[in-house]
């Protein structure tokens, strides 16, 4: 009978196996969250090798929807940070919020993002990226609780957006009142309001 010969392959897959449960760990504790933002990826948002390889790369999209995709990944890959995850809203869905709601959009907001949120407020053809158009994303999946609050209290910075960061302006209820408004359609309610 013939004597096999060792199989090295197997050897090799077994050693790779149980390497990598001890590497998995250290990988994964790798970077703790902070309290206000994602985990910070430690690669080069703009020229990683894949963006350039997918196409993402500069020359190959305007950098305005490339800062809008780069805001949308954060989430989806890195989330919204110790601060603001699993926050959801803390003010009734009542006509009175909405109505605050319009007010408090209608000051903070409607310059640049425009009063029923078609990105086309006064300030708005100025900036690049462009306003968001948020009558549409409040209705898309990703207009989640903790999304919209961690955008709106953090703002732009770290994309290198004009978005403000409204943490230190607006209260976290303020903006509760806001999403509300926003949710509910953007609707003519301001005006007519009482002022509380
Ligand atoms: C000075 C102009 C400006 C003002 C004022 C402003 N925004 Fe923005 N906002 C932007 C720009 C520019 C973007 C797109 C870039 C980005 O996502 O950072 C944006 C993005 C957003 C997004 C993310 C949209 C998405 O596609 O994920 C939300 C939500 C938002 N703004 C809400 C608000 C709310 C609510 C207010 C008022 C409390 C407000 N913004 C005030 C300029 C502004």
């Amino acid at each position: 009978m013939k004597k096999r010969p060792i199989n090295a392959r197997r050897g090799l897959l077994a050693a790779i196996a149980l390497l990598v449960p001890c590497l998995l760990p250290a990988a994964l504790s790798a970077e703790e969250p902070g309290a206000n933002q994602p985990a910070k990826p430690t690669v080069d948002y703009w020229q990683p090798d894949w963006m350039v390889r997918e196409l993402w790369g500069p020359g190959h999209m305007p950098r305005g929807m490339m800062v809008r995709l780069l805001r949308h990944t954060t989430f989806m890959q890195y989330g919204v940070g110790a601060r603001y995850e699993g926050k959801t809203s803390t003010v009734p869905k009542t006509a009175e919020t909405i109505a605050a709601g319009g007010r408090i959009f209608a000051e903070n907001c409607a310059s640049c993002h425009g009063p029923k949120g078609q990105g086309n407020g006064e300030a708005a053809f100025a900036l690049s990226p462009s306003p968001a158009l948020l009558a549409y994303m409040i209705q898309r999946p990703i207009s989640v609780d903790e999304y919209l609050l961690w955008t709106i209290s953090e703002g732009g910075k770290q994309f290198d957006t004009k978005m403000p960061a409204f943490k230190d302006k607006l209260s976290e209820d303020d903006i509760w009142r806001v999403v509300a408004f926003m949710r509910a359609g953007f609707p003519d309610t301001a005006e007519a309001a009482p002022k509380p």
